[in-house]
């Protein structure tokens, strides 16, 4: 049973203890529907000042779907190379964006968001989907929660092969 830690260290040691409760969380479970909700309503409980946390998976070559998420529904569709998922996906590179206004062709789904990071999910080297997180606030995520997002990520693409 997942009880809410208190994240009181640094940025990093967060993320670190963040990881490891993915971990734990997903030890033993196969699901990946199951893997992904829990996976979103984990990192949920870890951010704040966030107001979209969740997933969109590849279907087919040059598509991503909807997946589990916690926030606003959301666009269910997104072309690869569109919005910064669908760019995240065909570059296979995080994309952190401070002002989505300012990115070209970025898909506004909740009208509130600011900023937004996305990171790519590479399972048996092929791109399996986007961890996509959003905030209301400018220049939400930094450097540092990017890489945090990315070890995040790693974790849970071993719990996706
Ligand atoms: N903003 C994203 C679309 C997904 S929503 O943020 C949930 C994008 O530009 O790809």
């Amino acid at each position: 049973m997942f009880t809410q830690q208190q994240y009181a260290g640094t940025l990093q040691e967060n993320y670190d203890l963040l990881c490891k409760q993915l971990d734990a969380l997903l030890e033993g479970e196969r699901n990946v529907m199951a893997n992904l909700a829990n996976a979103s309503a984990l990192l949920n409980q870890f951010l704040d000042r966030t107001n979209w946390v969740g997933f969109y998976v590849m279907d087919g070559e040059d598509e991503l779907v909807l997946g589990p998420f916690q926030g606003l529904p959301a666009c269910v569709r997104i072309a690869l190379g569109k919005g910064v998922c669908g760019t995240a996906a065909r570059d296979r590179q995080t994309q952190l964006v401070e002002d989505v206004h300012a990115f070209p062709g970025h898909i506004a789904c909740d009208a509130a968001s600011r900023s937004e990071v996305v990171v790519p999910i590479i399972v048996e080297d092929r791109v399996f989907g986007v961890l996509d997180i959003d905030s209301p606030e400018l220049a939400r995520f930094s450097e540092e929660d990017a890489r945090g997002l990315e070890k995040f990520v790693r974790v849970l693409e071993k719990h996706l092969q």
